[in-house]
């Protein structure tokens, strides 16, 4: 197979650069290691900046989202039994929309299929050769046969444990990493959600944050040990232990049912320098990680693929280099701005017991500081509904 782009997964960043491309008319093709419904049956993300809600109608994709996505104009925090409401519209001028990830990725892969743009699911030990030169090869096996595509460029959208990067010589990539030492019990449940905007809680007991999917579908998180496992928590443990981080407000709306889903995450900041390696180019988790605490790891994703997409519409369109020489350093910026303000929410509001009484006297010098200051408040905001591109 001849392309002009091979994408390397079929994650959200990978689907979204297949459909602005594709509707440039530019020809490329979608290479993953996975079944589709094992990637629609992913439960991740679910927190939309503004620009990505845009970027989701340049694709034109954006029908379902406008009809069922819950916009947001502010978030609360609960900061050691203490309620506080970041007025994200009124402070920032801005929204986010609530819509999940998997909800994304079903609208793009169906665009994709009604499109009838060239994807391969189950492909078996991919590898991407020569992106160093001219001409970058795909190799993969499917059902037992070898492939091969050839390219003019790679599009590394594999996420963190993916190809791509590790085929980057250790001498060309500098990384930079915090690894936290706890994670994120995560549950999906078919209950109301226990309140109208999503609530960040800092307890003495960790962290915890009332999320939705929908007004009947709610995701809820708790802080747990890194070697926990989900066996260890049955809904019901599960439930009690969410309720005791919440407020009374929180705890008597509280409806708990059976999991749809249960998991746990662990939460790491991580960033690869440079993204791009000759024509070989990195977006989204395959570069980089953030906390979710911030709600930044998929919109981040879609940044990138902003900025990758228009740098690969102008060379197809004009021969000209430009905007792909300038595309690392361009996202790198914005990378490291949500980076900072996910390491930033994560220190304010999770347990650190290794940092003792100083480090929760500075936890609440902080909480009492974005209470009771606008400047505190409005830096939040314009960080959470993200920043523009
Ligand atoms: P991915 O979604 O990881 O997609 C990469 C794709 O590449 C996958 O489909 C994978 O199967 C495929 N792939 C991997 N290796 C290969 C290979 N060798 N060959 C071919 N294909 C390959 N963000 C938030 O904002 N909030 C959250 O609550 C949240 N929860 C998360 C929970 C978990 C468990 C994880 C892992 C991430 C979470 N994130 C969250 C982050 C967010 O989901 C990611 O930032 C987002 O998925 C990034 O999209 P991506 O397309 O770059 O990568
Ligand atoms: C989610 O709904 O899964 C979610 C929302 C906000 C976050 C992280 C996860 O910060």
């Amino acid at each position: 197979m001849r392309v002009q782009v091979a994408i390397i997964g079929s994650g959200p960043a990978g689907l979204l650069l297949g459909q602005l491309l594709h509707l440039a008319g530019i020809d490329a093709v979608i290479v993953e290691q996975r079944s589709k419904e094992y990637v629609l049956g992913r439960i991740r993300a679910g927190v939309l900046e503004q620009c990505m809600v845009d970027m989701m109608e340049r694709a034109q994709i954006a029908g379902r989202l406008r009809a069922e996505g819950l916009v947001h104009e502010g978030i609360e925090i609960l900061f050691g039994g203490e309620r506080h409401r970041i007025d994200l519209q009124g402070l920032s001028g801005k929204h986010v929309t609530v819509y999940g990830q998997t909800e994304v990725t079903r609208d793009l892969m169906d665009a994709r299929a009604a499109a009838g743009a060239k994807s391969v699911y189950e492909a078996d030990n991919v590898t991407v050769h020569g992106f160093d030169g001219k001409r970058p090869v795909v190799r993969y096996r499917k059902e037992g046969a070898a492939h091969e595509i050839e390219c003019d460029f790679i599009a590394g959208c594999d996420g963190f444990h993916g190809v791509c990067r590790p085929s980057v010589p250790q001498s060309a990539i500098t990384e930079h990493e915090r690894v936290y030492a706890f994670g994120w019990l995560g549950v999906l449940a078919d209950v109301p959600p226990v309140s109208e905007e999503l609530i960040y809680v800092s307890h003495e007991r960790g962290f915890a944050l009332c999320s939705m999917r929908s007004r009947t579908r709610s995701r809820y998180y708790i802080q747990c040990e890194l070697d926990d496992k989900v066996e260890n928590w049955p809904d019901q443990l599960f439930w009690a232990e969410l309720a005791r981080r919440l407020d009374d407000r929180a705890r008597s709306r509280l409806v708990t049912g059976p999991s749809l889903e249960k998991s746990i995450a662990p939460l790491r900041s991580y960033v690869a320098e440079p993204m791009r390696f000759g024509r070989l180019l990195l977006a989204g988790d395959a570069a980089h990680i953030v906390p979710p605490t911030g709600a930044k790891g998929l919109n981040l994703a879609a940044s990138d693929v902003h900025y990758l997409s228009n740098a690969l519409i102008e060379y197809y369109r004009s021969g000209k280099t430009s905007a792909l020489d300038a595309y690392s350093g361009q996202c790198l910026r914005r990378v490291w701005q949500a980076v900072r303000f996910s390491w930033w929410m994560t220190n304010l509001l999770h347990l650190f017991p290794e940092n003792g009484s100083f480090g929760r006297k500075i936890q609440c010098a902080e909480f009492d500081y974005l209470m009771n200051s606008r400047a505190a408040g409005t830096s939040l905001a314009e960080n959470y509904v993200g920043l523009p591109y």
